[in-house]
Formats: structure tokens, C-alpha cells, sequence
């Protein structure tokens, strides 16, 4: 009942980062971390899909299975590139011996997309700088200036997070630049990235240990951006990618268009107490493709466009006086997979929206035009785990929100904000409802179910 229809999810056991995404040879292809035997982080496989369209997506075949001595205990997270026509995956072999961790970073090649042939590593255990501990992983390797970069997820041995660069001419033969992190980022930071488009950069992040600071940084643990170039390490100011409840790992491509895609994965490291593990052998799920865009010091995420094929049925209206409550299903709205547009006027008012409503239970979206707070609120979604997320925001003119079986994603004023999370409500929690304390009237609202 809660097996998600749009978001990418497992067929069972559990799924977590998106790794290797790319566009290579007319076709975009996802990988992710798979748990096929148990909903627990353990044995890590590759699991593999590809679309023409980042809408339809075709099984494939496990890419990588941990079953060789440098990637034993699991194979994990990592990024794709392509050179000579070929595509290469890079990742961490995580090994463990009598619980002494080692980490390799290595290579595995495939020439028709489908089969991969692994290379063993190319950064050993042996060569991690002694500055470090052995949680060094996720290699996210990319081009910058004609030369490939590889950063890397770190831990100091004092044992303070950091982010490290390595660089080749051939993808084989790396060597360590240096690292590119001053300032307090937790205990560890895991799944570098770093974008840039004509006139801005950034390197995102996912810190472990940074402690809840008011409206921030409330969730286990975090992931975010700071807007600056790569070796640019005395900029340290950090701003969370989601304001939600599970949002981590995520990772960026580029897509046919040469626009930077983000995917993130709905959950969060140590956190399963979901449902749909007891009920039906599967947890978690990928987020939609997020287009970036950085304005302004900060990024915008929009819901890529192609997302418009998912759209089968449309109810449009307009001028919509808001007195009280408007339970939606007056205009045929409601449901439990969808996207629902909501235009507001210039000046932002009050506004409160329950989402997959029946009875009691509802999953609420709000803003307060006086404190300008947007915020999410599931302590009344149904099962699984519950809270109140907020953040600030100026003005509310536009909510876009994406509802599956057990997720939602709700992107304020064309990305400026967005808020992702889990909910299991029951099955007939279907209802939409809007209300305000102020009269106004909504110019428009756009539906469409998938
Ligand atoms: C992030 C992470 C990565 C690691 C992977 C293992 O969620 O902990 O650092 O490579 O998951 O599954």
C-alpha cells in the first residue's frame, strides 16, 4: 500500500544513495545503494536502471556485487564518467576484517552499459594519506579545468569530517591534491559533489555531527552546499538542500541539456523504524530529478520538466475564494498520487494545506506570513515517525508539491525552499484541503494525476 508508484524505490530489501548518475549514449542511468537480502544497511550491491526520459525506467542487472576481497562487506557509494565511449564507475570497496576497516576506491568498466567489468582498486587502503582515518569514500569524479578531480568523504584522525581531492590524467593513476574543508563539519562528511555552471560554483556535502541550531539542522544528519569554488577553503558558510524530514546522500549529473540534475535519497543513516519494512520488505525511495540552478548565493531546485509525462488526468481552476476551508474533492481533487500546483498572489498571506486527509489524520503544509516561517507537519500523517519541520521564508507565492504512496516533495516559489519526507498514511487518506484565516482569493490551482 505504500510501495511508491514515480519515486524510485527497491522491489524489496533496502535501497539508499544514488550513485553513478549519467547521461551516456542517448540514455540516463541510475544507480543505487542495494540491500537485496534485508531491510538493514549491510552488503551493499549496485543496483542499476536506465530511461530514455528520467521518467520511464527499465530494470537492469546488479552492476556490483560485493563478492571480491577489496569490496567484501560492501560496494558503496560512487559516481560514473565517461571516456573513450565507455562508462566507468567509481567506488568504495568497504572491508572489513575482525572489524578493522580498510576502504578501497575502485574502478569498474562496461562497454555496453549493462554488464560491468571491475578493475580493482586504484586508490588502496595503503595510500590513504596517514592524516586520515579509514572512513574515506564516495568518490564523485569530474572534469575541472581539463583535469579529472575525484573528491572524497574524510575523517580526520582527530576525528573531524573533511573532504579530499585527488587528481588523474587517465582515471587511473590518482594522486592526493589536498583537502578543501576548514571549519567544523561533524564527525564525518560523506558524498562530495561539486557543480558549476557559467558564472557560479558549489561544493555539496552531506556533514555528520552538526548540532540543531533553531529552525536548522534538525534532522540526524545533514546535507547541504556552500557556494564557492573548489579549492576555495576558507568559505565555509552551509545551507541545507532540504528543509523535510529525509533528504541525504545526494548526488548531481548532467542532463541532455547540460543542466545540473540532483537525486537525493528519501531516508536518513540509522533510521528505520518505517513501516513498509514490517508490512511489506522494502524501504526508502529515490527523490524526483531536481533541476539547479544557482541565484542569488543560493540553489534553486525545480522539479525537472520532464516529469510532465507522468501526467495523465488535469483539473485546472482559478480565482478561488478562500473562506475558511476548501476541502478540494469539490472539484474532483484528491488522491494519493499526484502534483498539485498552487499559484498565490504577490503579497503572501496565511495559508494551511493537509495533504492525504481523511478524519484525523493529515500531513500539513503551512506558512505564517508574520513569522515567515514555511513549515511541514506529520504528527499526524499516520504511521511511522512523526515531527515539525520549518524554515524561513520572505514571501510564499507558488507551492508545488509531488505526493506518492509514502512520499512527499514540495518545492516553495520555484525552488527556493523544498521540503521532503516520508509519511505511511492508510490507504483512503486521500483527501486535500486549504485553509486560511485570511480571505483571499487563489489565483489558480493546477492538478494532475498520475
Ligand atoms: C551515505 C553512506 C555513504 C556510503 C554508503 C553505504 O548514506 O553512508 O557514505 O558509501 O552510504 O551504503
Amino acid at each position: 500500500m505504500w510501495k511508491n508508484k514515480f519515486h524510485i524505490s527497491p522491489p524489496f530489501g533496502l535501497l539508499n544513495d544514488p550513485n553513478g548518475l549519467i547521461f551516456w549514449n542517448n540514455e540516463y542511468h541510475i544507480f543505487y545503494q542495494w540491500n537485496p537480502n534485508a531491510c538493514e544497511h549491510a552488503s551493499k550491491h549496485w543496483a542499476h536502471l536506465k530511461s530514455k526520459n528520467l521518467v520511464d525506467w527499465e530494470s537492469l542487472p546488479i552492476a556490483l556485487s560485493p563478492n571480491d576481497w577489496f569490496d567484501k562487506n560492501g560496494c558503496y557509494s560512487g559516481s560514473a564518467i565517461e571516456k573513450d565511449n565507455k562508462l566507468y564507475l567509481f567506488y568504495t570497496g568497504n572491508v572489513k576484517n575482525n572489524n578493522v576497516r580498510e576502504s578501497y576506491q575502485c574502478l569498474a568498466i562496461s562497454t555496453n552499459g549493462v554488464d560491468f567489468e571491475k578493475k580493482g582498486p586504484v586508490i588502496h587502503d595503503k595510500d590513504i594519506p596517514k592524516e586520515y582515518t579509514k572512513h574515506f569514500r564516495d568518490p564523485k569524479v569530474f572534469i575541472k579545468d581539463g583535469v579529472y578531480k575525484m573528491v572524497l568523504g574524510a575523517q580526520r584522525v582527530d576525528l573531524t569530517g573533511t573532504i579530499v581531492v585527488f587528481s588523474s590524467h587517465n582515471l587511473i593513476d590518482w594522486s592526493f591534491e589536498q583537502e578543501i574543508i576548514n571549519g567544523n563539519f561533524g564527525f564525518m562528511c560523506e558524498c562530495p559533489d561539486f557543480i558549476e555552471d557559467k558564472k557560479n560554483k558549489a561544493l555539496i556535502l552531506s556533514p555528520q555531527g552538526i548540532k540543531a541550531d533553531g529552525d536548522l539542522f534538525n534532522n540526524r544528519y545533514q546535507s547541504g552546499y556552500i557556494i564557492r569554488d573548489l579549492y576555495d577553503i576558507e568559505k565555509n558558510d552551509f545551507i541545507e538542500l532540504d528543509r523535510g524530514f529525509e533528504f541525504y546522500a545526494p548526488q548531481t549529473f548532467k542532463d541532455e541539456n547540460n543542466k545540473n540534475i540532483l537525486i537525493g535519497w528519501i531516508g536518513m543513516p540509522e533510521e528505520l523504524e518505517h513501516p513498509s519494512i514490517e508490512k511489506e520488505n522494502w524501504v526508502h525511495s529515490l527523490t524526483i530529478p531536481r533541476v539547479l540552478e544557482i541565484k542569488k548565493n543560493k540553489i534553486f531546485q525545480k522539479p525537472h520538466n520532464n516529469l510532465k509525462k507522468l501526467r495523465k488526468e488535469k483539473i485546472i481552476i482559478e480565482s478561488i475564494y478562500l473562506e475558511n476551508t476548501i476541502d478540494l474533492s469539490r472539484y474532483n481533487i484528491s488522491g494519493d498520487t499526484y502534483e498539485l500546483i498552487i499559484h498565490l498572489n504577490d503579497f503572501s498571506e496565511d495559508i494551511e494545506i493537509d495533504l492525504r486527509k481523511n478524519g484525523n489524520e493529515r500531513t500539513t503544509f503551512s506558512f505564517d506570513s508574520i513569522k515567515k516561517r514555511a513549515s511541514l507537519n506529520r504528527n499526524f500523517s499516520g504511521y511511522g515517525y512523526k515531527g515539525i519541520r520549518k524554515c524561513y521564508l520572505k514571501d510564499l507565492k507558488k507551492i508545488h508539491i509531488f505526493v506518492d504512496k509514502c512520499s512527499v516533495e514540495i518545492f516553495l516559489n520555484d525552488g527556493e525552499e523544498v521540503f521532503t519526507g516520508n509519511i505511511y498514511p492508510n490507504k483512503d487518506s486521500l483527501g486535500i484541503e486549504i485553509r486560511s484565516k485570511m480571505l483571499f482569493t487563489i489565483p489558480k490551482i493546477e492538478f494532475y494525476k498520475f
